[in-house]
């Protein structure tokens, strides 16, 4: 479980607090999407998750953040490393091998993995992330998007209880950002590990996410279960959060029906929605 309560940072030397008085909840298990617009500090409560808050980042600390009941401030990054598994926004600033298998092997041999587990564990991360044709490719010769893949294939190849993500997608066309959606859904459901993941495709993320935190302003302005949350995309839309256009084609049904709708999160649901209406 990741509680976090009434956390306060601010960076050195920066004015303002990046996050103000956030408490949060993650039971084991979920699928926790986080939402809200640019400078909102989705970046920097991940990064408290993870624990490079504080011991990487210094500034201003107050409140608390567990993860399975271990403070992130005295436990030291090696090992919440192995708890939480985190893949940056900036996946070029994780990436420290020049060659994709190596990558893989670095993480692997520095977490003490039995040696005749390493292999079953190297190909499992790259065929799920349907990066097994890159092993003996240089990083240097990759595209964007081959390299978040790569990171996240090095993290997953831990199998860490926690899987933090930061915009994950960010590089990958829509194909792959649904493919590695699928993939942190099976991992979730397979091996019950816990996923926060900082999206901004919102249609994708909101199919796979059973709860979501909007984050704006350094504050949770809203969290709950995805489709709670969803069921005011007015008030999203006024944070400047882009809802699912299905999300919106129900309320928009809802208000000239003059009708209370279920919210659709998906495009089979609101198809669901709309023949149901016409019949
Ligand atoms: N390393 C840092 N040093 C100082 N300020 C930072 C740093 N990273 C982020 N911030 C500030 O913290 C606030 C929240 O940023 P961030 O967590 O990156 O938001 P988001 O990921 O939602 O775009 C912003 O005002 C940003 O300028
Ligand atoms: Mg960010």
């Amino acid at each position: 479980m990741i509680d976090i309560q009434d956390l306060t940072f601010t960076y050195k030397d920066e004015p303002a607090p990046a996050l103000s008085g956030i408490s949060l909840t993650v039971t084991d298990g979920a699928f926790l999407g986080i939402i809200g617009p640019a400078g909102a500090g989705k970046t920097t409560l991940i990064r408290a998750v993870s624990g490079v808050i504080p011991h990487h980042y210094t500034g201003d600390y107050y409140g608390s953040v567990r993860v399975n009941g271990l403070d992130t401030v005295d436990t030291p990054l090696t090992d919440l490393s192995r708890l939480v598994g985190m893949v940056f926004q900036d996946v070029d600033s994780q990436i420290i091998s020049s060659v994709v298998e190596d990558e893989l092997l670095y993480g692997l041999e520095n977490f003490g993995v039995p040696r005749e587990e390493i292999p079953s564990r190297l190909e499992f991360a790259l065929d799920r992330v349907g990066i097994a044709d890159l092993r003996d490719r240089t990083i240097a010769s990759l595209s964007g998007g081959q390299r978040q893949k790569v990171a996240i294939a090095s993290v997953i190849a831990l199998r860490p209880r926690v899987l933090v993500l930061d915009e994950p997608t960010g590089e990958l066309d829509p194909r792959s950002s649904r493919q590695i959606f699928s993939l942190l859904k099976a991992l979730n459901r397979e091996y019950g590990i816990t996923v926060v993941v900082v999206e901004q495709k919102i249609m994708l993320l909101c199919e796979f996410a059973d709860m979501l935190a909007v984050l704006d302003q350094g504050k949770i302005v809203r969290q709950g279960k995805t489709r709670e949350v969803l069921a005011r995309s007015d008030e999203l839309e006024a944070l400047g959060v882009n809802c699912p256009r299905v999300t919106l084609l129900t309320r928009l049904l809802s208000e000239r029906l003059g009708k209370s709708l279920p919210v659709s999160v998906s495009l089979d649901e609101a198809e669901k929605l709309v023949r149901g209406l016409m019949q």
